[in-house]
């Protein structure tokens, strides 16, 4: 197998920091993005708990469940090939015992077939993240601005502005790499402490708005296709304008049913 077909495993993202190969990550919700993403060469498919503001137009991760992570992560898997697959956790499934988290992460690997879960959360959850790595469960960690912890937080706001707050995010990072997570997102944070927590760390770690001296970059699809126009922020960069396409042709679609023009000879048996 090609270096470019190989499955991509949680030891060779850890290997691509060693070689200094950024990692290309992107979300996903379902098997048709999510083969698209893999042939493209994604080397890692989040399903992001994003899935519930992104595609259910509800105003915070809060509400996303575990049976709905594991449908979209069952589907995701059954799309993907080569790329490493990564579930958000949901809100409440892993924060509340240890126990919980053994049995909802396990429950996550088992029904969807994926290669590993993401939790939010730094010093404070490296004990969970130590209890799931130890029964076999590859742990991504995410610090910066966490989602789940937005109304605690203040709003989407850029996170480690503050000496004492960089301070800690670099701690909170070792303490995850200690406990024995694979990666860690750095959300929205200036890109200097970015690379300070990237350079404290021998684990990858995956930026998104968090500049460029991460290890790797994930945005959310949606977003960066200009599918999503609801979400407006520097560090988004949208690579295609799909919403406009997706009007034009439907309003195409809509004229030529109207005009009789849709189907004609060429598209009837
Ligand atoms: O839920 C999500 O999409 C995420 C990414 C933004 C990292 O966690």
């Amino acid at each position: 197998m090609s270096p470019d077909t190989k499955p991509v495993t949680t030891r060779s993202v850890m290997e691509m920091k060693r070689s200094g190969r950024k990692i290309v990550s992107l979300t996903a919700y379902d098997a048709l993005f999510a083969e698209l993403l893999d042939q493209a060469g994604v080397d890692i498919v989040l399903v992001g708990d994003s899935v519930s503001t992104v595609l259910c137009a509800q105003e915070t991760t809060l509400s996303a469940t575990l049976e709905q992570m594991i449908y979209h992560g069952r589907i995701v898997r059954a799309g993907v090939r080569r790329a490493l697959v990564v579930v958000d956790m949901p809100f409440l499934t892993y924060q509340v015992s240890i126990e919980d988290a053994k049995r909802n992460c396990g429950r996550v690997m088992q029904a969807t077939g994926v290669h590993a879960v993401k939790l939010e959360g730094g010093a404070g959850m490296a004990p969970t993240v130590r209890a799931l790595v130890d029964i076999g469960i590859p742990v991504m960690g995410h610090l910066g601005l966490t989602p789940q912890s937005v109304h605690a937080l203040g709003g989407y706001r850029v996170q480690g502005r503050e000496a004492d707050e960089a301070s800690r995010l670099i701690s909170d990072a070792k303490a995850l790499q200690e406990a024995g997570a694979f990666a860690i997102v750095l959300e929205l944070m200036p890109a200097a402490v970015a690379q300070r927590v990237t350079e404290a760390v021998r684990i990858p770690t995956i930026g998104i708005g968090a500049g460029p001296h991460c290890d790797g970059q994930v945005l959310v699809l949606h977003d960066m296709l200009g599918l999503n126009e609801h979400l407006n922020t520097k560090f988004l960069k949208r690579y295609a304008q799909l919403a406009d396409q997706v009007r034009d042709a439907v309003r195409c679609f809509g004229e030529e049913v109207r005009s009789g023009g849709y189907p004609d000879s060429a598209h009837s048996f």
